[in-house]
């Protein structure tokens, strides 16, 4: 089994940094004037801080946010002590682009704008109905096997999608690294439905997307004070009801040495034995965010947060 490079990408790896949030401006108003010192600013806070997996994709503002990390990686190679960082990011599958030819020229643009010869993870951004998972199983084998990549990931596949591109790269001598889905205190369907369990049994990592439930579970927006453009109708129906989970996070951060309710939602999420790459638009974000790291959550803490979590989703 070649599993070392898989084992590597993740060693020591806690946490991440995602960066969905540089260049788009669908979701995240992306501010065009100061947004790339920002995200600059915040892939070096990242580095400074021992937070070394960065998470991006190519349609994150359609090549920007991999642009962007590029940028941050020629400047890395001129110091004179670079840090250690590694690098994850993602094939859209749409509809027009299920050729293994597009495939390659996709992930070839992708190592080209990132400014790097290997990938350190490449994902399998979402399922396309129409083709099975075993080709891009087997294209992920390919890339694997070419070198262009060290390891190979999914996102937001369901458990026995999970399981059959497992056992497609078995079958090819490689194993499956991670599954990146949504999971939060306010989005646990991964713990329900046994993606969870199928990842763990297979020593497949999950990465936990929008960890922070896009900024709610810092308890900074209320019903008065919503997210701004989709992230507020997204969460429309759920802001009303969060209030008693925020201020059970904040309890429970009191007494962990003043840990803020973002603290205690990342620190929930690697208590599950997932890896959280909460999106940063800044340093300071990042900074906050890394006070997630170096402590714990009792086992009492973490029941009584599923318990509200329950109730504050049913
Ligand atoms: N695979 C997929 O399909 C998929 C889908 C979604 C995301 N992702 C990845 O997962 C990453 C994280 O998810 P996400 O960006 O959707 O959501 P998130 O990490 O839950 O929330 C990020 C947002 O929360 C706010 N924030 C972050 N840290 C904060 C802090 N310490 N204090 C106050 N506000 C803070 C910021 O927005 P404001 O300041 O504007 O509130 C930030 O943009 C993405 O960047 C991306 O890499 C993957």
């Amino acid at each position: 089994m070649k599993g070392l490079a898989v084992d590597s990408v993740f060693d020591g790896v806690q946490m991440g940094t995602g960066t969905w949030q540089w260049g788009d401006t669908i979701f995240w108003n992306y501010d065009k004037a100061e947004g790339e010192q920002k995200a600059l600013a915040a892939f070096d806070r990242s580095l400074d801080l021992g937070i070394t997996l960065l998470d991006t994709a190519e349609i994150y503002g359609m090549g920007v946010s991999e642009k962007i990390i590029g940028k941050a990686i020629m400047a890395e190679r001129l110091r004179s002590t670079p840090r250690p960082f590694k690098l994850a990011s993602k094939y859209a599958p749409l509809p027009h682009r299920i050729t293994r030819a597009q495939f390659r020229a996709a992930l070839k643009r992708t190592r080209d704008r990132l400014t790097v010869h290997s990938l350190d993870l490449y994902q399998i951004h979402w399922t396309n109905p129409i083709v099975p998972e075993e080709f891009f199983a087997n294209l992920l084998a390919e890339a694997l096997d070419e070198g262009s990549i060290s390891a190979a990931g999914v996102s937001n596949y369901n458990r026995a999608q999970v399981i059959r591109s497992h056992h497609t790269l078995t079958t090819r001598g490689h194993t499956l690294a991670s599954n990146q889905v949504e999971f939060h205190l306010l989005q646990r369907r991964i713990e329900r439905d046994g993606t969870f369990e199928a990842c763990r049994e297979r020593g497949i990592r999950v990465i936990a997307y929008s960890p922070l439930a896009m900024g709610l579970l810092t308890g900074k927006y209320t019903p008065e004070n919503p997210p701004p453009g989709m992230r507020g109708r997204k969460y429309a129906a759920v802001l009303p009801k969060i209030a008693p989970l925020i201020g059970l996070m904040r309890e429970i951060g009191a007494k962990h040495g003043d840990k803020s309710p973002a603290q205690v939602a990342l620190n929930w999420v690697i208590g599950k034995g997932a890896l959280p790459i909460p999106g940063a638009k800044n340093a300071d974000q990042v900074e906050k965010n890394s006070g997630a790291l170096g402590w714990s959550l009792s086992d009492d803490d973490m029941a009584a947060l599923d318990a509200m979590s329950d109730r504050v989703t049913r």
